[in-house]
């Protein structure tokens, strides 16, 4: 395990591609996942990207308090509703801003052995696992942000 370090927006346009679906569940995969969650924890983030450690595939780590998730090519499949919050981004420190997410949303995605799996979230698991997925996309919330709240109070996001 080791942390990796975490790009920042406008140093590398990694963070902007397209990441690639995985297809190899190997132990490649499974140190990718194992430094992510080290990397997101030693950064007090509640999520990570792997195209944030500067690595174009689609594996996502969250941990919004109730314990690390891994999810490896996820999609997400159905979402309800809407709400406006404050997020920030580990690869765009010091900052935060609003957007407007689902407040529910049917995720499905594969594990680290490459188990399918289905999870429902809401609230900021919801909001968390919608950001980390635009991230494979080259998505970051700035692009959908309403409005910048850097200098208001601070709320929990990731
Ligand atoms: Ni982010």
């Amino acid at each position: 395990m080791a942390i990796r370090r975490i790009m920042v927006l406008g140093e590398d346009d990694v963070l902007r591609k397209h990441a690639r679906r995985v297809d190899k569940f190997d132990k490649r995969l499974r140190t990718l996942l194992d430094d992510m969650a080290d990397t997101m924890y030693k950064a007090d983030g509640v999520g990570l990207a792997a195209p944030q450690v500067g690595v174009l595939r689609r594996a996502v780590v969250i941990d919004v308090g109730d314990g690390l998730i891994e999810l490896v090519n996820p999609q997400i499949v159905a979402s309800e509703g809407a709400v406006v919050g404050a997020e920030g981004c580990l690869s765009v420190p010091g900052r935060r801003g609003t957007v407007e997410r689902p407040e529910r949303v049917t995720v499905t995605a594969q594990n680290r052995d490459g188990r399918a799996m289905q999870l429902e979230a809401e609230g900021l698991l919801a909001v968390a696992m919608c950001h980390e997925i635009d991230h494979l996309d080259g998505v970051l919330y700035v692009d959908k942000m309403i409005e910048d709240v850097t200098d208001q109070d601070d709320e929990d996001g990731e």
